[in-house]
């Protein structure tokens, strides 16, 4: 199977790829714009352990020939290229709308086109939060309601991957997956951002209150999940992926201070994030009916087993460590210090 990945050169697009090369009959040719959110060193080395499986071409997804071009050669395209960090979008919520709507829009007709599968990766920040105390989690039939410009480019997107499903014939699907974690994220994103933190010296950075809730799923098990979709999945429908994983904020913060060895306290509360979503919650059956499990389940030892990677490769995550502080310095100021970090 020839695969074009799309953002391959990002967190869950890169460990796709490792896992992909050294589990499944396949050759893969990532396309990534390698913007601020790749890393050259996520990729390195496999051009030489797999000569001629891996190939990288930096581009655009907006850049209609090539994406035409490189679809053309392919069977699959397992579509991973976004703009995804909701901070972000708050700032420029334009580079969103363009890479994420019509940068898929881009693929779909190239998919169309030359007659190709296209599996669209998608966030669960679609059907926007729920309450605390909702007792229900998404489902495949849950309303679009996203919050951020970031989450409304990503329905925006879902949208489009079914109209040309339904308009054009596309043969896709399409996933909605919770946070993932594990090695090679971006410290701009929560749990790598206070990871690197811990690593130097620095304290941890909780949004407002910490009771915000996340539904945690380790990377690996996401990507197998895209495999089964793309080996069993029906075409035009969509799958919800997940792990049973949600905890706090506060509650993330004061496992990765026990894992480091740190007081419990040490660490402090800043500017929430505008339009803040309470909660997440993934009902997985319809991924788990093909046949799919999380492989992951003990969230507490994947988080170590994360801390470790980053304790191990600090070269992969320096320099994108201080360009995300400088990020979040324009806008954060400290609210408060730690008191509880269980949490409760
Ligand atoms: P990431 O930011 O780490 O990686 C995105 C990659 O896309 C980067 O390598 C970036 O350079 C590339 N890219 C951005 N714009 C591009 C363009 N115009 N052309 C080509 N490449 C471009 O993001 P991630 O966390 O790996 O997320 C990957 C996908 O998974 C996204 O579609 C995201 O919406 C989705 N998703 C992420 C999570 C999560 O927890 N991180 C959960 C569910 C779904
Ligand atoms: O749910 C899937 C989504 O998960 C993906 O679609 C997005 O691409 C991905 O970035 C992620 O979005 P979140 O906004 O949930 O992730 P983030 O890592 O930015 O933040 C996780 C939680 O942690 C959120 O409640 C905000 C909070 N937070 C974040 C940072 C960076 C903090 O408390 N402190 C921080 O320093």
């Amino acid at each position: 199977m020839r695969l074009l990945v799309t953002g391959g050169a990002g967190f869950i697009g890169s460990n796709f790829v490792h896992r992909s090369l050294a589990q499944h009959d396949c050759t893969i040719t990532v396309l990534d714009i390698m913007g601020y959110a790749a890393n050259p060193q996520s990729l390195a080395g496999l051009a030489d352990n797999y000569p001629s499986r891996f190939d990288l071409v930096v581009g655009d997804i907006c850049d209609k020939p090539l994406v035409d071009k490189l679809v053309a050669e392919h069977d699959v395209v397992v579509h991973f290229a976004a703009e995804s960090h909701n901070d972000q979008s708050l700032r420029d919520p334009l580079r969103f709308a363009t890479t994420n709507v019509l940068g898929t829009i881009g693929v779909c007709e190239a998919a169309v086109r030359h007659s190709k599968r296209l599996h669209h990766i998608s966030t669960d920040e679609v059907f926007g939060d729920l309450a605390f105390d909702d007792p229900h989690k998404f489902t495949p039939d849950t309303c679009y309601r996203p919050s951020s410009p970031y989450s409304a480019s990503k329905a925006s997107a879902d949208h489009f991957v079914r109209a040309y499903i339904r308009s054009f014939g596309l043969a896709a699907t399409i996933s909605n997956c919770s946070n993932n974690y594990g090695p090679r994220q971006h410290p701009e994103k929560f749990i790598p951002r206070q990871i690197t933190a811990l690593l130097s010296g620095q304290q941890p950075r909780l949004y407002g209150s910490g009771q915000h809730v996340r539904d945690w799923i380790h990377v690996d098990d996401h990507n197998d999940a895209v495999w089964k979709i793309i080996e069993s999945g029906q075409l035009g429908e969509t799958y919800l992926i997940g792990a049973d994983g949600e905890h706090t904020n506060a509650q993330v913060i004061a496992y990765l201070l026990e894992i480091v060895g740190a007081d419990p306290h040490d660490y402090v509360h800043v500017t929430d994030r505008a339009g803040h979503d309470r909660r997440y919650a993934i009902d997985a059956s319809s991924t788990l009916a093909l046949g799919w499990e999380p492989q992951h389940r003990d969230f507490r030892a994947g988080l170590a087993e994360t801390v470790a990677w980053y304790r191990e490769n600090p070269q992969w995550w320096a320099n994108s460590r201080q360009q995300a502080e400088a990020f979040y310095q324009q806008s954060e100021t400290i609210t408060g210090n730690g008191g509880d970090a269980t949490g409760s």
